[in-house]
Formats: structure tokens, sequence, C-alpha cells
């Protein structure tokens, strides 16, 4: 088989990716290991930014998303028994969307079979080659066992972070950035009314807790555990009890159902640098990994295969290539732009198991910082609703305008 670019890996980044090419007119093929069923049911980020929005609009992939996303206009700040809302859409003018990343996914595969191009699920055996060549080509199984190749321009790497192309740079390559906390997020899905209309980031003297929601019918909550918290210790009872704890202020009420999807999801900062190696671009978890409390993981896979699809676009038109030996260094600055908003929310809200009083103090000055100054607050506000993309526009943008 022969085409302009190799995909591999059906998550957003892929997913996106592709649509991207076709509207370019530009030929890719997508490799998924997992099928599409799995694909369209994992339960994951739930945060849209306004750019990501607005891209996914420009792009003809959000009717369903404009129908039933959840528009946010504030999020809320939970400590000390009190709320401090911070008013996204008056500091910055934008909002975000909360819809579930596996809707974004299932928007994204029926746009991608709706071309008639192919993408292929329950590949085996992915091995990519000749990257540091003008041919690169990629070998795999086929769901049926047959042996596939795909000759391509391109690779773009958006396999996640267990994937197979960043390992297939040589060693010694890529520069390494990597950072781990000490906690870690237990995860549920509920059949439960929201129980508050906004987000609630609650810092709670017993660890952090996060209220969000997938629909009117569908509660989003997650836990701040140990890393290496068995879900074993956490039977429904006990996820009810401390959450009630760790939300608890006058007057809310935390509504409580069934329990559809429990998981636990480490806590991680990783970049890798650059991320191009020769023919093959990496692009979204594959690159990078930021803790998810910024809600920045898909938005970032998307802000990447953008520049990725107008780098290849470019090429494909005209034979620049200025845009190809840009993209990592673009990438990266809103990458780590993005690492350290997702740091610094983290670090607010989460209680570490070793907090020594005076770092307590700053966490605590920190929160009531953001509660109290409007310049804090819209800090906060512009990094949540999503920086813009690039260029000429961006001081409107800071200006909320
Ligand atoms: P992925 O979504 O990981 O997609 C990669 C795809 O490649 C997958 O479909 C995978 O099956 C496929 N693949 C892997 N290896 C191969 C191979 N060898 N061959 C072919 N295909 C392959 N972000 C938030 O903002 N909020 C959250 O609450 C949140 N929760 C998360 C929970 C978990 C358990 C994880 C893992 C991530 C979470 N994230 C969260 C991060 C966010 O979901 C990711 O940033 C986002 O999925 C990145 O998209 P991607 O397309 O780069 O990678
Ligand atoms: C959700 C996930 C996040 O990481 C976050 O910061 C806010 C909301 C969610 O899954 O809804």
């Amino acid at each position: 088989m022969r085409t302009r670019v190799a995909i591999i890996g059906a998550g957003p980044a892929g997913l996106m990716l592709a649509h991207l090419l076709h509207l370019a007119g530009i030929d890719s093929v997508v490799l998924e290991d997992r099928s599409r069923e799995y694909i369209e049911r994992r339960v994951r980020a739930g945060v849209l930014e306004h750019p990501t929005v607005e891209l996914l609009r420009e792009c003809g992939v959000a009717d369903r998303l404009d129908r039933e996303g959840m528009v946010h206009h504030g999020v809320v700040l939970r400590f000390d028994g009190a709320d401090h809302r911070v008013g996204l859409t008056d500091l910055t003018g934008r909002s975000i969307t909360v819809y579930g990343q596996q809707e974004v996914v299932k928007d994204l595969v029926a746009a991608r079979l709706a071309t008639g191009r192919p993408i292929l699920f329950e590949v085996a055996d992915v091995a990519l080659h000749d990257l540091e060549t003008d041919a690169p080509s990629v070998t795999f199984r086929h769901a049926d066992g047959s042996p596939g190749r795909i000759d391509c321009d391109f690779v773009a790497g958006c396999d996640g972070y267990h994937g197979v192309s960043r390992p297939s740079v040589p060693e010694g390559v890529l520069r390494v950035y990597e950072h781990t906390y000490p906690y870690a997020w237990l995860g549920v899905l509920a059949r439960a009314a929201p129980s508050h209309p906004e987000l609630i980031y609650s810092a709670h003297e017993r660890g952090f807790a996060l209220h969000s929601m997938r629909s009117p019918e569908v509660t989003r909550l997650y836990l701040q555990v140990a890393p290496d918290e068995p879900l074993a210790d956490w039977p429904e009872r006990r996820i009810w009890d401390e959450l009630g704890r760790r939300l608890a202020v006058d007057g809310f009420t935390l509504n409580e159902g069934p329990l559809i999807e429990t998981s636990v999801a480490a806590m991680r900062s990783f970049v890798v640098e650059p991320m191009r190696h020769g023919r093959l671009f990496l692009a979204g978890d594959a690159a990078h990994i930021v803790p998810a409390t910024g809600a920045k993981g898909m938005n970032l896979a998307i802000a990447d295969v953008r520049r990725l699809a107008a780098a290849i676009a470019a090429y494909a038109a005209d034979g620049r290539t200025d845009l190809l030996d840009g993209y990592s260094d673009a990438c990266l600055r809103r990458v780590w732009r993005a690492q350290h908003f997702s740091w610094w929310m983290t670090s607010m809200v989460h209680l570490p198991p070793d907090a020594d009083p005076f770092s307590e103090r700053l966490r605590r000055a920190q929160l009531h910082y953001v509660a109290a100054s409007p310049a804090a607050a819209r800090s906060l506000a512009e990094n949540y609703v999503g920086l813009p993309f690039e260029g000429a526009d961006e001081q409107g943008w800071y200006e909320g305008r």
C-alpha cells in the first residue's frame, strides 16, 4: 500500500490529523491496534478548550458537539469550606466545553469512515522503518493475521505514551524531561445528575477532589489517591464517602448513583525533544504527557496535529519544508506553557503526602490569591480556556477581545 502519511494511532491526535489531511486533499492510512468499539468507549478527558472547539467547528465535525456539549463560563475553586468562582468568560471573553473524549473520537471515526479513506483497526506488530530516508515504511499485521506494509512520505506517531513510535527513534536522539507527582487520580463515572452546574476543583485537607460531568444524567468525579493505590481498596461506598467529605460545603449535596466506570490514572509530566526524527513526527501523548489537573492533554494533541497537517500540506502543495522544520519548536512552546500551567494547578490543589508546614502555607497563599485577585484569576482563566494557537491575534486574545 502506498500513501502520503502513515498515521499510527486513532486517538484524538491521529484521527484529527487524518481529517485535516483529508480536508487538504492529502491521503493517509490510519493504523490502530485496538478495536473501534474499544476506542469509542475508553473514558478519558472531558474539557475542550475554546480553540479546540473552534477548530472542530471549522473542520465540520462539531454538529453533535454543538448539540450535546456543555458550555461552561466558569469553574469553582473550593477550599476552607467556601466556593470561589473563576469567571472564565467574564475574565477572557471565552468559554470551555465539557464533551467526553470518547465522543470526540466517535465523531472523528464517523468522519473518517465517511471519507472512504482507510482506517485499519486491530492491527498488530506495527514497526517503523527507514525513518531517516525519504522513503519510510510501516509494517504490521492486519486483524486477520495477514502481513501489511505501507510505503509513505511521512510517519505520524500519534500512538500515545505506550506506543511504538517514540521507541522507534534511536537511543540518544531524544532528550527526555520528566517529573512524577506523589499522587494519582481515582476517576469514576456515575449515573447521577451533576451536583453543581460547574466544575469544582476542591483543595481539601484530606486531599484533592474534582466534580465534573458528561451530561445532565452523568457525573464525572476524581479523588486524589496514592500513586500505587489498588482499586480493590475502593469499594463504591468508600468512594462516595470520601467524595462527600472532600466536596462538603454548606448547602451542597453530592448526588450519588451507580458507578459506570472506575479507574486510576498516574500523574506525570513528560516531554521529549525534538518531536521529530527524520520523517517521523510525534504528536500528542506520544511526545508529551501533562498531569490531568489543567485538562490540557487532549487539547495539546489537537494543537500538535493542526500544525503538523499545515506543515505537510505546505510540503505537498509546493515542496516547502520550513513548516516541517519548525514543527517541533513551535509545538514545544505550547507544550511547555501547558506543562507549566498543569504543574502549577496540580501543585496548588493537591495535598502532597510529605507536605511540610512551610510549603503548605505557600500553597494556601496561592489559593487565596487566585480567589481574591482578578489578575491572578485571569491568568488561570486564560490558560484554562486555551491560549491562541498562534499568530497575529494573540494580543487581542490576551485582552479578552
Ligand atoms: P491516545 O488517546 O492515547 O491515542 C493513541 C492511540 O494509539 C490509541 O487509540 C492507542 O490504542 C493507539 N496505539 C497505541 N499503540 C499503538 C500501536 N503500537 N499501533 C497502533 N496503535 C497504537 N486528559 C485530560 O485532560 N483529562 C483527563 O481526565 C484525562 N484522563 C486520562 C486518563 C488516562 C487513563 C489516560 C491514559 C489519559 C488521560 N488524559 C486526560 C489525557 C488525554 O486523554 C490524552 O492526552 C489524549 O488521549 C491524547 O491523545 P492522543 O491521540 O495523543 O493519544
Ligand atoms: C475533567 C478532567 C480533568 O482533568 C479536568 O481538569 C477537568 C475535568 C473531566 O474528565 O471531566
